[in-house]
Parts: structure tokens; C-alpha cells; sequence
């Protein structure tokens, strides 16, 4: 008998936990177990603060406060004391790190910093490959295997826009992207974008390329 009680009430237990507590509704908080450090004290963007004298939570930068890149690399004078000996410190030049000339116009060519070797359009290609083939596929002529999944927008390098664009207007695309495609500057450091548009070159002169463009000594191979 006693056994037919506890099965009772395990089965009302049962039930109602798992149709009982159905479809309640309540404008409190869930119970957390375990609140972790989901919320805390912390100022939003633009509000106002009692603490600082002038109302404001925002602080403004400490004057003298200059722009810190990442490609920072410290080094040591003879001394002993650590100096930043990388030009690229304060990313001063537009034209290396932004495509853009003082008027803010994007520059033709490649930043002064930059060498391009056969070794430097190798690595664009080694990136290329990896970030932008799957839309503007291997051979930049916009068929990436994103096009069969319905990606159909992606333009070819080989129109006559895109081999007439600046240098500078390539990089910037690939730093901030543009309309449906996203930025990639998480992803390739300047120098990396300045690799991936000499590779971006490369490939529209080879889409364009003529027998002119073949070694003479080669051309017999040619079918
Ligand atoms: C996820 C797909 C995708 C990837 C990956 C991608 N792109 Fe694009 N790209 C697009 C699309 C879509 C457009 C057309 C954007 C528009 O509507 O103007 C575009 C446009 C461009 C343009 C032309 C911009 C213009 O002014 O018309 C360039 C140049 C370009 N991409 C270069 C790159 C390079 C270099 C990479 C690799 C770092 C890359 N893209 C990676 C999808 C992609």
C-alpha cells in the first residue's frame, strides 16, 4: 500500500513538472545559479557621471595622446632603454595605411616601405588564395565556389573599371570592405592588403597578357 503512494506521488510530481509549470509567464529575471559576471556596475557610452568633475563618464584623452598601431616593435638603444624604432609607430602615412593621398584621394602604385619581389606577390597569392578566391574565385574573374551557393554579385577584376582603379582604392576595399563584402583588416595586416592588391595586379595583367608577354625562348611550347 505504502508502495502505491509513492508511486502516486511520483507521478503527480511527474506530471506536473512537465506540463504543470507550462506557458508561465513573468516579467522578473530567471533565477541564476550561477550569475558569473553577467552584470555589473559599469558606465554606458555618453552618460553622465557623478565621480568627474565635468558630469561626463567619457573620459577625453590625456593631451599629448598619440594613434598606436600594432605593428609596434620595441627596441633597445645602448643604454638599455626601450625606443619604438618602427616608422609604422604612429601609422602616419595615409598612403600606407589608409590607400589615401593627402587630399584623400586613394594613390596609384605601392607605399615607398614596400618592395614588390616576386616573394611579395607570392605571399599576396598565398593570401589571395585563402580570403578572396572563394568569391572572386582562383582566377579573379569573380567565380568563386560562393557563386553556386547563390553569392552572384561578385565582380571580375578583369573589367576595365576595376583594372583602372587605383592601387590605393584596392587597398581600401580590402581594409574596410565595400556594399556586400566585408572588411578583411582582422585579417591581413597592411602590408598583407598591399601583398593581396600586387596579387589582385597580377592576376588581371595575366588575364590581359599577350604573346608579347611570353619569353620568346618559351613561346614555341605554346599551343
Ligand atoms: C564573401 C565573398 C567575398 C570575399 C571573400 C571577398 N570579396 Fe571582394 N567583393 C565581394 C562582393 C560581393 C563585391 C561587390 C561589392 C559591391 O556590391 O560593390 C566585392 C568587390 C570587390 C572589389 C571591387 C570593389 C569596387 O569598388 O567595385 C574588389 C577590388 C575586391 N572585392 C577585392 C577583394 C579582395 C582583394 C579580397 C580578399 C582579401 C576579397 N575581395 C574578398 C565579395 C567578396
Amino acid at each position: 500500500m505504502r508502495f502505491a503512494y509513492y508511486t502516486l506521488a511520483f507521478v503527480v510530481v511527474l506530471l506536473l513538472s512537465v506540463m504543470g509549470l507550462r506557458g508561465l509567464r513573468s516579467s522578473r529575471p530567471p533565477i541564476e545559479v550561477f550569475p558569473d559576471m553577467d552584470r555589473q556596475a559599469k558606465y554606458k557610452p555618453q552618460a553622465g557621471s557623478k565621480f568627474f568633475a565635468d558630469g561626463r563618464a567619457d573620459r577625453p584623452l590625456p593631451p599629448g595622446t598619440v594613434p598606436f598601431g600594432r605593428d609596434v616593435v620595441a627596441k633597445r638603444d645602448k643604454d638599455g632603454k626601450t625606443y619604438f624604432a618602427d616608422p609604422a609607430f604612429l601609422r602616419a602615412d595615409d598612403f600606407h595605411y589608409e590607400g589615401k593621398l593627402a587630399d584623400g584621394s586613394f594613390g596609384r602604385g605601392f607605399p615607398t616601405q614596400i618592395e614588390v619581389t616576386r616573394e611579395f606577390i607570392e605571399r599576396g597569392q598565398g593570401r589571395y588564395q585563402i580570403y578572396c578566391a572563394p568569391c572572386h574565385g582562383t582566377l579573379g574573374d569573380g567565380n568563386g565556389i560562393t557563386k553556386s551557393y547563390g553569392m552572384l554579385t561578385t565582380p571580375t577584376f578583369h573589367d576595365d573599371r576595376l583594372r583602372a582603379m587605383a592601387e590605393g582604392e584596392i587597398y581600401g576595399t580590402i581594409a574596410h570592405g565595400k556594399n556586400t563584402m566585408l572588411a578583411y583588416a582582422d585579417k591581413l595586416s597592411p602590408d598583407d592588403r598591399w601583398a593581396v592588391v600586387a596579387y589582385v595586379r597580377a592576376l588581371q595583367r595575366a588575364a590581359h597578357g599577350t604573346i608579347n608577354d611570353v619569353p620568346p625562348e618559351l613561346r614555341g611550347g605554346l599551343k
